[in-house]
């Protein structure tokens, strides 16, 4: 029986009660519903709305079934919505009284109560598992501090970096990701119980009793948009996306790095998959993987995106629609998160490969060219100066940190002695120690930086 059956003289047909069913997946709210009901039942005891005594045995009949549930003893089925199912079952038990816990109450402000409180949950979890990510990160930073890296702009090597200064990088994505989840939280923390279907409820509540006990900041402030705003959902799915695109970079440079082209990483066996014909395979299926499930979670954001838009208010049934595309972005989101924090944790670095590469590609022509110009030639004829040594290495078949003084001098004067060891890829990590530079004392200071906000969340 339906619970708005009264109105109707005939039962709904079964093709459209499937079509509009939720109950196939609200039910993973149902420990959020219980417990916003809980709240609500006191509330209505305290306020005299139900007796005490209907009040207790309300709560007595709600603690039962989830503890049912909890334990598989109470399958959930046979109902609408999730809603509907645990009334249900509170009239089940308790009988008549049970009937009374939808007083100064809708489903509306009930739905959105609960996904409140499960997206509150959520936003935890993410954050705890994307701490996870940057503790391992920091790990590899402080690790590869001292070992250098080619750097990369347009995937062509473009200066020597430090290991521990890419680690960096990506805990500094992490860390915003974390800022807005963390943002996400805040502001999703209001609460929409006692805003009843649309128009507020005639009956005495008091909305701070339900607040307090259910750990909201505040109370929704107008009726209207307090059942019909999903603003947090939009919210959390681009706060998943962002991790994802964050992931799906890190995925790339995995990719990459652990090519037999690249060599600079490797993923253990336990971590890759092989080929069913060609048998040398070692593939990296898992960061693959993880960059191909960003495009279904950028999906969920455009769906509840598309949803909200143009929906008259106040509730309408198209809300029902900002579930599924939830629940399956933060299972891909936990998923991705966490297989990833055992890759960072599990790939080995072939630092001597990296430092031969670091060197490659002409890497330290800006430092010959900034030699140049502290010695006073302007920036721009230095650049001139710098690509013809490398015009000349191109042809000769050398490299910058090979060159002899005598060699440099052909092009330039001002070089000196000094120039030798100026150009060697250590020398161009070590002297960039400006903030967030290459140097080993501003990576170090990177990884500190890192790891005091990390401890904020
Ligand atoms: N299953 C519904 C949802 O998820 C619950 C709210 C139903 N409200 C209504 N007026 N039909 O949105």
């Amino acid at each position: 029986m339906k619970l708005w059956q009264g109105r109707f003289s005939a039962p709904m047909s079964a093709d459209a009660d499937t079509f509009n069913e939720s109950l196939s997946f609200d039910q993973k709210l149902y420990r959020a519903d219980i417990t916003a009901s809980l709240a609500h039942a006191q509330m209505l005891g305290k306020c005299n709305i139900i007796s005490e005594e209907e009040s207790q045995a309300i709560q007595d009949g709600l603690q039962s079934i989830l503890s049912d549930i909890e334990s598989g003893v109470l399958k959930i089925e046979n109902a609408e919505d999730i809603h509907s199912f645990v009334e249900e079952n509170l009239v089940k038990r308790i009988g008549q009284t049970g009937k009374k816990l939808h007083t100064a109450r809708s489903r509306n402000d009930q739905v959105a109560t609960d996904f409140r409180l499960y997206a509150r949950e959520s936003c935890d979890k993410a954050i705890s598992l994307i701490k996870a990510l940057v503790e391992a990160l920091v790990l590899r930073a402080k690790e590869g501090a001292k070992y250098l890296m080619p750097g990369f702009t347009h995937l062509r090597k473009a200066q020597p970096v430090s290991c521990g200064q890419y680690f960096n990088a990506y805990s500094e994505m992490f860390l915003r990701d974390l800022d807005r989840f963390a943002a996400c939280r805040r502001r999703l923390n209001v609460m929409p119980l006692g805003s009843a279907a649309l128009a507020g409820t005639s009956y005495p509540i008091d909305r701070e009793i339900t607040k307090e006990l259910l750990g909201f900041d505040e109370i929704s402030e107008n009726s209207l948009d307090a059942v019909s705003d999903r603003d947090f959902v939009a919210e959390y799915l681009f706060a998943a996306s962002l991790v994802m695109a964050h992931l799906s970079r890190l995925c790339e440079d995995t990719i990459l790095y652990t090519s037999d082209e690249f060599g600079y990483w490797n993923i253990p066996d336990e971590y890759s998959t092989g080929s069913s014909i060609m048998p040398q395979k070692k593939n990296p299926d898992l960061p693959e993987l993880v960059r191909g499930k960003t495009g279904r979670v950028y999906g969920h954001l455009t769906s509840i995106l598309t949803v909200i838009k143009g929906l008259p208010l106040a509730y309408n049934k198209d809300l029902q629609e900002d579930k599924e595309c939830f629940f399956d972005a933060e299972a891909t989101l936990f998923s991705c998160v966490s297989i990833y924090t055992a890759l960072i944790e599990k790939i080995t670095i072939n630092v001597n490969r990296m430092f031969e590469e670091a060197g490659g590609g002409f890497s330290t022509a800006t430092d010959i060219a900034d030699y140049l110009a502290r010695k006073g030639m302007p920036f721009r004829d230095a650049h001139a100066v710098t690509g013809r040594l490398v015009q000349y290495c191109i042809k000769e078949n050398k490299t910058l940190f090979r060159l002899s003084l005598k060699e440099f001098r052909t092009e330039s004067e001002l070089f000196e002695e000094d120039i030798l060891s100026t150009v060697t890829p250590r020398a161009s990590a070590e002297a960039r120690d400006s903030v967030g530079g290459s140097s080993l004392n501003a990576v170090r200071r990177g990884v500190n930086a890192v790891r005091r906000r990390l401890k904020k969340f």
